[in-house]
């Protein structure tokens, strides 16, 4: 069993969890995110050996397991999943690439939190393993073979956001991802006198994963609806808000509306870039509002637990913004709130919340950092 006392690294990784201000399921459709990288990371520890196995150890589940290069399949186990699929896809871009190594993996991300750890452990390796032997693989290549070992090892049919915001994050910046051709600028995340604040439900609904899944499909089905009458849109972000209400009579409701939320996002995201650029908190925080209103009633993959959360700070004039953050059905909100106030905010909410649904809530002050990096 490898001790991380004793292990003599080659190498280490350090690979963060992202923030997702703005643009909640909006990446596989196309459209318009704005995540960033958060201080909150998975840390990888590797040290090339000298045989065509590797073994793995993950700190925080007491567990390790051993790969055998020759036989990259996927696991029972969910979690080795992320690194089985990532060696997979390293070595179908790369064949042969990879040498045996072992790695040692240790995280403060917590899981299921809608924070991303799953994007962070897949590029956490993918990079080390491309430092470690040299392999060449270009941020890009690394950001989409995660995405795809997710796809095609763990079965979630995630979108790009995740695993771009972990590669590509920098300091104290903000993503703003077109996520039909990749292209992006970088935006100073500058909220003072506020503060990004992450509240963590600490629920971590089953249904998240099954429903993502289902959440793709019902857009799929909106799409080609409207492409029959439409045959220019590639993507639902692309149809306006005007042409899917055309659509009113003629969808099913549920498939009307999660158009409806998707088309709304995408402008609302944009919109509120453009809030923050010019020092408008109030305008961005309530763009922030109507993301989850549109979460909550249109693309129905918040919970009551999220919903309690940010509804608690509509009154409270220190709090400009709050939301359901990533896929839904539990994990975090994120609220924007006074700096003076932050304490003041987490005590009460945490007693609250405690006193109505008895879960512990948890909380993270968010720093804006760097992406996936070698340290
Ligand atoms: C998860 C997925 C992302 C994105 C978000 C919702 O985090 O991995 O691709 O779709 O949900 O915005």
């Amino acid at each position: 069993m490898l001790d991380i006392r004793t292990f003599q690294s080659d190498l280490i990784i350090d690979s963060p969890g992202r923030i997702n201000l703005i643009g909640e399921h909006i990446d596989y459709n196309g459209g318009h995110v704005l995540p960033a990288a958060m201080d909150k990371k998975i840390t990888l520890h590797f040290k090339r050996s000298n045989n065509n196995t590797c073994n793995i150890l993950s700190s925080n589940f007491k567990s390790s397991f051993t790969i055998n290069l020759d036989k990259l399949e996927r696991s029972e186990i969910e979690w080795q999943n992320f690194i089985l699929g990532v060696l997979f896809h390293i070595n179908v871009i790369k064949p042969n690439s990879i040498q045996g190594f072992d790695c040692i993996i240790e995280s403060n991300l917590p899981l299921g939190s809608g924070i991303s750890s799953s994007a962070a452990l897949e590029c956490g390796i993918a990079k080390g393993v491309n430092e470690l032997f040299n392999i060449g693989l270009s941020d890009i290549e690394i950001i989409k073979l995660s995405r795809d070992a997710e796809h095609t090892f763990v079965g979630t049919k995630c979108g790009i956001m995740d695993q771009f915001a972990v590669v590509k994050g920098m300091k104290d910046h903000l993503i703003l991802l077109n996520c039909e051709t990749l292209d992006y600028k970088l935006i100073e995340a500058d909220f003072s006198p506020y503060k990004v604040v992450l509240l963590n439900s600490n629920v971590s609904h089953s249904l998240a994963s099954s429903e993502y899944n289902v959440r793709r499909d019902e857009c799929d089905t909106a799409l080609a609806a409207i492409q029959k009458k439409y045959s220019d849109y590639k993507f639902l972000t692309e149809v306006p808000a005007k042409v899917v209400k055309e659509f009113k009579t003629t969808l099913p409701e549920k498939i009307y509306n999660r158009a409806l939320y998707v088309t709304q996002e995408n402008k609302r995201t944009l919109k509120a870039v453009e809030f923050l650029k010019s020092k408008d908190l109030k305008g961005f925080g309530n763009c922030l509002y109507k993301s989850h209103d549109g979460l909550q009633h249109l693309y129905e993959v918040s919970c009551k637990e999220l919903d309690f959360l940010v509804d608690v700070t509509r009154d409270l004039d220190y709090i400009i913004g709050s939301r359901m953050m990533g896929g839904g059905f539990g994990g975090c909100t994120i609220n924007i709130v006074h700096k003076d106030k932050v304490e003041e905010f987490i005590e009460n909410t945490s007693a609250i919340y405690e006193e109505r649904y008895n879960i512990k809530l948890s909380s993270i002050l968010t720093t804006i950092s760097d992406g996936v990096k070698k340290i």
